[in-house]
């Protein structure tokens, strides 16, 4: 979910709302804001997209004021209607609270109001917040005594679970409160205005200068000043920063979608990616991975958490750690990992991989690996997230913002920071040399103009999409890295246009997914370079054939100059030739340019597929 709070001198509603636009990314199924004005609170809420809000405040306008709220929905509790759309208030109509997370113990505490002569209207389980602080505030004392602030540190420390609340109520026109525990919160400190969100982008219009509230705090907010203590009422220690992410880098730069905006940014992301992190002598400097090289060359084991896309740029890093250092490594979805009770200690380097910094499932993973005692290393695109904030160290990627859900131009930096802690690791622990790094990072540089290359000839795979956009199924199949590979383009196809497709292993064919090729059905195979592995190559050689007797229509990307695909490709995608482990950052792209333009062709919305959130931060 996406939070704004603002107090100030300007229109409350319009800075709220324009936040919430920026925010639209984190979830988009209901929303909601309100103002303090004269006194009361007014608010409007609706099912759907911002625009369905926008329309609705057009027919019941909100008031002027100059302090308010406002959310952008992913539903959990309870699903997207009008009814458990945030705000919520409580019975008296005074206080407001969105929220962001998942309120464990709320059924228990649900019944305790409703014992107490409360009447919930929703079946969310913000609302129990509403309440729960209109009644510790007047117990407090109300305006005069502790105030919304104290209330909010009440309310916290009696809930369970992840939360990030901004209240406010109407004895404190000009105040609003925030309180954090696991997802994230911001504050943007201004000129007699003052903001609160859950990602800098909502307020970076107005100041660019923030703070980051820690675990377990709550801060007040005034025109005039930013107060932020623990939940225990403890003076809190923050951090300042200044944001230098661009206002217009968050814009879509002329571009129909942000996807397509992304997609095209890879090169410079890529490039970006390595820049500061080569020395004079082509060596790697990452100084920022503050895990010592003593305890990095004690590591016995690499395991890798990450969900989505992310993991599917672990899958690749584990080929190469593997390769390029003899540490043995494991990639994991982070959902899963802790279940399994796995075995980890000292000498484990745990790297978790991030766009946002806030997948709940990647968090929870790395919380359990450091209390068994592993190291983390967060690989990740958002500056003062979560993950690198508790990891032990973070290799930042340098993508910029990315606001299409469906990631693009994220993946392919975590692929080069992967390949960066590969190498550093072989650096550092003595099992690769000098001049063979040296060879991989020029490769590596090279890797950019490679990706512009590819996306110069990008339009046949365009029409080739949009000829397919009343087929059902597509498969994919790879070997080696092009298999995750072959698992990114179908998680893509499957977010985007919303059909039935599956990555394969191609060597697995033969044992079950063989019998789903009928006559016509398009299979995209992503080949090996001929150079390198040869064998792996003609491998994949034969699957094609298998395949096309059965009738498939086959859809091939190889190298340059790999001529042995030719007789049997019915489409043929050209990428340039790169060394086998770093195929994968080719590749991936005219995969993300066919499900996109697939789902254009299908009419569908390429930004916010449905059901799906750019940030997971519920389990
Ligand atoms: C969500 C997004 C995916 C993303 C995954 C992991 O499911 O829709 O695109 O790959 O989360 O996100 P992260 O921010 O941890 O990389």
């Amino acid at each position: 979910c996406g939070i704004v709070g603002y107090v100030g001198a300007q229109s409350a509603l319009d800075v709220v709302i324009a936040g919430l636009k920026r925010l639209e990314y984190r979830g988009y199924d209901s929303a909601g804001v309100a103002v303090l004005a004269d006194g009361t609170l007014a608010n409007v809420k609706k099912a759907g997209k911002l625009v369905n809000l926008e329309k609705e405040l057009v027919s019941r306008p909100l008031p002027a004021g100059s302090t308010g709220l406002g959310h952008t929905r992913w539903a959990t509790h309870g699903g997207p209607t009008d009814v458990n759309a945030h705000p919520h208030l409580d019975n008296s109509g005074r206080v407001a609270v969105v929220h962001n997370g998942i309120i464990e113990n709320f059924a228990a505490l649900r019944a305790e109001l409703a014992e107490r002569g409360h009447r919930l209207e929703s079946e969310t389980d913000t609302e129990v917040v509403a309440h729960l602080l209109a009644e510790r505030f007047e117990a407090a004392g109300g305006a005069g005594g502790g105030g919304l602030a104290e209330a909010m540190r009440q309310v916290c420390r009696r809930l369970e679970g992840a939360f990030t609340l901004v209240a406010v109520h109407a004895d404190e026109p000009d105040v609003v409160v925030g309180a954090r525990r696991n997802s994230p919160l911001v504050v943007g400190v201004g000129e007699g205005e003052n903001f609160l969100a859950s990602d800098v982008a909502a307020f970076i219009a107005h100041t660019r200068s923030a703070i980051e509230l820690g675990q377990d705090q709550v801060v007040e907010l005034r025109r005039d000043g930013v107060t932020v203590t623990c939940f225990d009422g403890a003076p809190a220690t923050v951090r300042a920063y200044h944001v230098d992410w661009d206002a217009s880098a968050a814009e879509k730069g002329g571009y129909d979608y942000f996807m397509l905006k992304e997609i095209a940014e890879q090169p410079k992301a890529v490039a970006d990616t390595l820049l500061g992190r080569i020395d004079a002598s082509g060596l790697l400097t990452l100084d920022e991975v503050r895990i010592p090289a003593s305890v990095l060359r004690e590591v016995d084991k690499v395991v890798i958490v990450a969900c989505g896309t992310a993991y599917h740029a672990g899958m690749i890093a584990k080929l190469a750690i593997e390769h390029w250092t003899r540490i043995p490594c494991e990639t994991e979805l982070a959902s899963e990992f802790r279940y399994r009770d796995p075995i980890l200690d000292q000498r484990t380097l745990v790297i978790a991989i991030s766009q946002s910094g806030e997948t709940m499932d990647t968090l929870m993973a790395l919380r359990h690996a450091r209390e068994q005692g592993a190291r983390v290393l967060a690989v990740c695109n958002t500056n003062g997230s979560t993950i690198p904030r508790e990891s032990d160290a973070v290799l930042y990627t340098h993508a910029g913002p990315e606001v299409a859900v469906a990631s693009t131009k994220a993946f392919l930096t975590q692929l080069v920071a992967c390949y960066l802690v590969a190498l550093y690791l072989g650096q550092v622990r003595g099992t690769k040399w000098g001049d063979e790094i040296r060879a991989v990072i020029r490769e590596l540089s090279d890797i950019a103009a490679a990706v512009d290359t590819v996306l110069e000839t990008m339009e046949p795979v365009r029409a080739l999409a949009r000829s397919l956009a009343d087929k059902d199924t597509v498969l994919f199949l790879g070997r080696h890295v092009g298999y995750p590979v072959a698992l990114e383009g179908a998680l893509k196809l499957k977010e985007l246009a919303y059909m039935h497709a599956e990555g394969f292993a191609a060597g697995e064919l033969k044992h079950g997914p063989i019998a789903l090729i009928e006559k016509d059905l398009p299979v995209v195979v992503v080949v090996p370079s001929p150079r390198g592995r040869s064998v792996l190559h003609d491998k994949i050689v034969s699957n094609i054939q298998e395949i096309r007797a059965r009738g498939a229509r086959t859809i091939v990307i190889a190298e340059e100059g790999d001529e042995a695909v030719v007789p049997y490709a019915d489409h043929l995608i050209r990428i340039p030739a790169t060394p086998t482990l770093l195929q994968p950052l080719v590749a991936t792209v005219p995969l993300q340019v066919f499900a996109c333009e697939l789902a254009t062709a299908r009419g569908n919305e390429v930004d916010q597929p449905r059901n799906l959130a750019k940030s997971v931060t519920v389990e």
